[in-house]
């Protein structure tokens, strides 16, 4: 039922129970110590530059091409940035996709989030079932929960979601909503938002149990590129005949935010994805493909040699004020990507209220770990048999390095710190 407002048409029902995203409204924000959203602060701009100055020495001379390029083009991206990013794809990341025959395999998006948005739409009807790790992208839950969706959510570790938890998960979920589970999320690479990697054998039972139960898993790589050290093989290069794995990756963290996505769909699911982004947004802008074929050709790879060690000095600066200077608590140990999750030892401290009272003021924001959890979700039972309304772990923070220089980070956690150690004691 739509809510109905004093000028009388009505809003649609989601609209009085989806909260709108703390990172958005963290944004607004402009304070010196900016550990919130995952801004990549390491953006190769002299690379971009120099592309846009080629790019614009080009149009002069072809005014045919650039007429092509500020025109609409397919939905799912153009061709010759699709052969690109598949080379790279295979010679990379090992995803096995013929890069020669089987480009087409690749669909752009605008941004990832609208992958996200338009796989949920397109696999989700109201009451079905997804698995996520517990956090979870905030990103993901918030799309997942406005369609519907029951959302269980399994226990991490410091090495990320629990298999055994999620095959726990789908027979209960089975048993209690009459329903296998259509979706299971994971951003195995230095998770958000907890920056955890998920080892080879976890990768391994994900996609047996996805396997077996027929369930699509969804390997959201958004930080693949950002790592300090070599990451086990995605779950993709498993999904030998591109039938079980949906992947997803992002320009976004690993080159400029210019809000391009592309993922390796099964055909089936791509081509509902596409048909969706055709009434989301027709097709993703040519111009920023261009840019970025540009990038993806040429110059990735030394952006992220460049790049790389600057975020890892970032996280290290980061990691070391919080065990310098933070209270009693357990923070993760990420191997890279933008994000460090901090949990306060103590139960009833609430983060969210500390940042309004004392981060803000003190010219800090970070994300309070509550919107990682899914507003009215479920979570398994101790005894694994059955599960319960989710709650939020409101004494966790998200605390991102990959914005502020390392002298800025080390300055602003050690006055979060203090902050802290004088509210917990
Ligand atoms: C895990 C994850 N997935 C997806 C996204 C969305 O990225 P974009 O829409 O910029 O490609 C983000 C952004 O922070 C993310 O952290």
């Amino acid at each position: 039922m739509a809510n109905s407002i004093s000028n009388g048409f009505g809003f649609a029902t989601w609209t009085s129970f989806i909260e709108e995203s703390q990172i958005r409204a963290l944004l607004k924000y402009k304070v010196k110590y900016y550990f919130a959203g995952g801004k990549p602060g390491i953006i190769p701009t002299d690379i971009f530059a120099d592309i846009l100055g080629n790019l614009s020495a080009k149009y002069k001379e072809n005014p045919k091409l650039a007429l092509e390029d500020l025109n609409y083009g397919p939905t799912g991206g153009e061709s010759w940035f699709l052969k690109t990013l598949a080379k790279r794809l295979c010679d990379v990341r090992g995803i096995p996709i013929d890069c020669e025959t089987e480009w087409e395999h690749v669909s752009i998006t605008n941004g990832s989030q609208q992958a996200i948005y338009a796989l949920l739409d397109t696999l989700i009807d109201p009451g079905d079932v997804i698995i996520t790790p517990s956090p979870a992208y905030l990103g993901f839950l918030g799309p997942a929960e406005k369609l519907g969706a029951r959302v269980i959510t399994i226990p991490t570790d410091l090495d990320g979601i629990i298999p055994e938890d999620v095959e726990n998960a789908v027979e209960v979920a089975k048993k209690r909503f009459g329903k296998c589970p259509d979706l299971i999320y994971v951003v195995p690479d230095s998770d958000n938002p907890k920056g955890t990697t998920l080892p080879m054998k976890r990768r391994q039972a994900l996609f047996d149990i996805a396997e077996a139960n027929e369930i699509l898993l969804i390997e959201d790589a958004a930080y693949a590129e950002i790592q300090f050290k070599k990451n086990p093989k995605p779950i993709k290069t498993l999904d030998k005949d591109n039938s079980r794995v949906a992947y997803l990756g992002t320009s976004s963290k690993e080159a400029a935010v210019l809000r391009v996505g592309y993922s390796v769909l099964p055909s089936n699911v791509r081509d509902q994805v596409l048909k969706d982004k055709g009434y989301l947004d027709l097709c993703t802008t040519t111009l920023v493909q261009r840019i970025l074929d540009e990038y993806y050709r040429k110059h990735i790879d030394e952006a992220m040699r460049v790049g790389i060690p600057r975020y890892k000095e970032r996280y290290e600066a980061m990691a070391k004020a919080i065990d310098e200077s933070f209270p009693a608590g357990v923070r993760t140990d990420p191997t890279g990507g933008f994000f460090i999750w901090w949990q306060s030892e103590d139960k009833k401290f609430v983060a969210k209220k500390f940042l309004e009272t004392t981060g803000i003021p003190n010219d800090i924001i970070y994300v309070p770990g509550t919107p990682f959890y899914p507003q009215s979700g479920h979570r398994l039972t101790k005894d694994n048999k059955d599960v319960r309304p989710s709650l939020p772990e409101d004494n966790t923070m998200r605390l991102g390095f990959s914005y502020a220089p390392p002298e800025v980070i080390s300055e602003g956690i050690e006055r979060l710190g203090n902050l802290l150690s004088k509210e917990l004691g």
